[in-house]
């Protein structure tokens, strides 16, 4: 994880540092630091903390036209002053930031620096000073850092100043993002364009093993060998208001908010004047040739995947299995003959979830990425991809794109479906616009879900959901979010499951949410929740209209079956939601996480 942000130019570099780490805090937020370089030599300012801490820290009168920052999250060692980037080496003239994990650097520093003193606890560390060391040898900056890169085993984008030398940036990749934007008289470096937008819509992407020298009037990519690559520019489509809160107090609330919106978006990105489906035909090709699907995944894109099975199995007729990534990729099960391998993923970027897709590319097998980032990592790798067009999400809680991804797995299913001559039985482009009103009438009532917080999790040490079929993968992901942002220890569980071992957690007073959306186990999933309240639980149902009974806590609009949980989840959302609050939990920014996930 982490974000790292360069600039190289002709204006105030510290208020372009700034800014982008902002930009980037939700890549990562437990420490920050800058460093600038001009005529009096290397500025350097580092704090245990957030960017606001660093924003206050940082030497106001200081001036210079380049810089590096970052903001992290740690993998190697506590967050503290010393472990935050910008690093040093040994002479103070190299400074670097990086993001990623080194892989071999224990064996790097046992090789080349055991004479060296470290103050730190970090592996970039051994980076910066195996720079300094291989400078003795070379006696050249570029070509020091092109030597100490192709030592690296382990992921990696890294911006390096050399303090010597005021006109360049030494910049390089591996497995973890990273872009140059360019503009006129600068250049800047960013682990996401979100971080620079407000300086340049145009970018360089920067492919794994390739290194950048940025200076203020030219941009050089080279591979690892020297050769120079010939890249041309993109520009990015990020609207800069996406980016901001505006009157929300929370981006999460906003998120949760843009959920109608972005189900009405989808249903008009893939489809054509004539309202018909409009899938790429390669996309289509390849769902029809497959005889499994495997659906790849990690957190809330792995909850919406196990929906995205039940679509692709029952409209489309081809059998579909669910990985959480990190396992399947040390523990890969049998695999069918042709397989199609499907990668959901917001970020396009988790690093669980690509080192799956290397592996299966590997084994020859096809890949479709759905993704809210389409130039993203995982994206650039499959040999497909489906956009979300959920719009940026910056909350760590995973919303909007939760349901995004499961709208455009409806699609997929229904466009193979139909591409294979099956007929389905309900129009699924109108039902998913009643799921967007409906979604509509779930966030214009707040108040309520705001009083249910009140009454069942207002002083929860643990909470229980519970639900069967579609309902469970939907608590599932309420769970999620509620110990996400709240801290509250929970549970999302197969009603029919509790009673084989969990039901001993419950005592007088333990919350449990039951979600009850689906008629041929309404039944079933009432009696589990009498069992609880026979135990003392302080039990509540949501459910849906046609199937609802005068205790239901609420009651959800009706949607179609199938399509369900888009909107069931959208109550469990804003119920994590108030309970963070009324906690006082940082809700967009919880503790040790973050929105991009770039380690194993
Ligand atoms: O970017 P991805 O969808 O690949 O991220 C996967 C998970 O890290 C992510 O969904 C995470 O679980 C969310 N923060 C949960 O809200």
């Amino acid at each position: 994880m982490c974000g790292i942000v360069g600039y190289i130019g002709q204006n105030d570099t510290k208020e372009v540092l700034l800014n982008g780490l902002e930009k980037l805090e939700y890549r990562g937020y437990d420490s920050a630091g800058i460093a600038m370089l001009n005529d009096n030599g290397l500025n350097l300012f580092k704090v245990k903390g957030r960017i606001a801490a660093l924003r206050g820290y940082v030497n106001n009168t200081i001036y210079a036209t380049m810089g590096i920052g970052h903001t992290r999250w740690a993998t190697h060692g506590v967050p503290s002053e010393e472990n935050a980037h910008p690093h040093q080496s040994a002479s103070g003239r190299f400074t670097l930031v990086h993001n990623g994990v080194i892989e071999n650097y224990q064996d790097l520093k046992k090789e080349h620096l055991s004479d060296t003193a470290f103050v730190s606890e970090t592996d970039t560390e051994v980076i910066v000073h195996l720079i300094d060391k291989l400078y003795g040898k070379y006696e050249n900056t570029a070509e020091a850092f092109r030597q100490v890169i192709s030592l690296l085993k382990g992921s990696y984008a890294i911006a390096m100043i050399d303090s010597e030398d005021q006109d360049n940036l030494y910049v390089a990749k591996n497995k973890s993002p990273l872009l140059v934007g360019l503009g006129e008289g600068f250049n800047v470096v960013a682990s996401d364009a979100m971080a620079t937008l407000k300086v340049t819509d145009q970018y360089l992407e920067i492919y794994d093993q390739e290194i950048v020298i940025v200076n203020r009037s030219f941009v050089e990519v080279q591979r690892l060998d020297g050769t120079v690559v010939d890249r041309k520019p993109y520009t990015a489509k990020i609207d800069a208001s996406d980016i901001e809160k505006g009157t929300y107090p929370h981006f999460m609330l906003k998120e949760i908010d843009e959920q109608p919106f972005v189900t009405r978006k989808i249903i008009k990105e893939y489809q054509n004047e004539n309202n018909e489906l409009k899938l790429d035909n390669d996309i289509r090709e390849a769902m029809k040739a497959a005889d499994r699907i495997y659906i790849i995944a990690c957190g809330t894109s792995y909850h919406a995947g196990l929906v995205g099975k039940e679509f692709i199995e029952k409209l489309a007729n081809i059998a579909a299995e669910v990985h959480v990534a990190s396992e399947f990729s040390y523990n890969m099960p049998l695999l069918s003959e042709k397989p199609l391998f499907v990668f959901i993923s917001q970020s396009g970027e988790t690093a669980d979830s690509r080192s799956v897709l290397v592996k299966i590319k590997e084994m020859g097998y096809p890949a479709l990425t759905i993704t809210n980032v389409p130039g993203s990592t995982l994206s650039r790798e499959a040999d497909y991809t489906l956009n979300l067009y959920a719009g940026p999400e910056i909350a760590v809680a995973s919303t909007k794109a939760y349901t995004a991804q499961i709208a455009v797995l409806v699609i997929l299913a229904v466009d193979t479906a139909q591409a294979k001559g099956l007929k389905l039985d309900f129009d699924p482009m109108q039902e998913l616009a009643i799921v967007a009103n409906a979604m509509e009438i779930l966030t214009d009532q707040k108040e309520a879900m705001e009083e249910l917080v009140t009454n069942y999790l207002q002083a929860a040490r643990n909470a229980f959901f519970i639900g069967r079929s579609a309902d469970y993968h939907v608590c599932m992901e309420g769970a999620l979010k509620l110990k996400e942002i709240s801290y509250i220890q929970a549970e999302g569980f197969a009603g029919g499951e509790l009673k084989h071992g969990t039901i001993a957690l419950i005592e007088e007073g333990t919350p449990v949410i039951a979600l009850a959306t689906q008629a041929d186990v309404n039944y079933a999933i009432r009696g589990n929740v009498q069992e609880v309240i026979a135990r003392g639980a302080n039990a509540m149902i949501i459910s849906m209209k046609g199937m609802e009974q005068d205790t239901d806590a609420f009651v959800l609009p009706h949607v179609h079956e199938l399509l369900t949980p888009l909107v069931s989840v959208v109550p469990l959302q804003l119920l994590a939601y108030y309970a963070a609050l009324h906690r006082g939990c940082d809700i967009d920014k919880p503790r040790n996480l973050a929105k991009s996930v770039t380690v194993e």
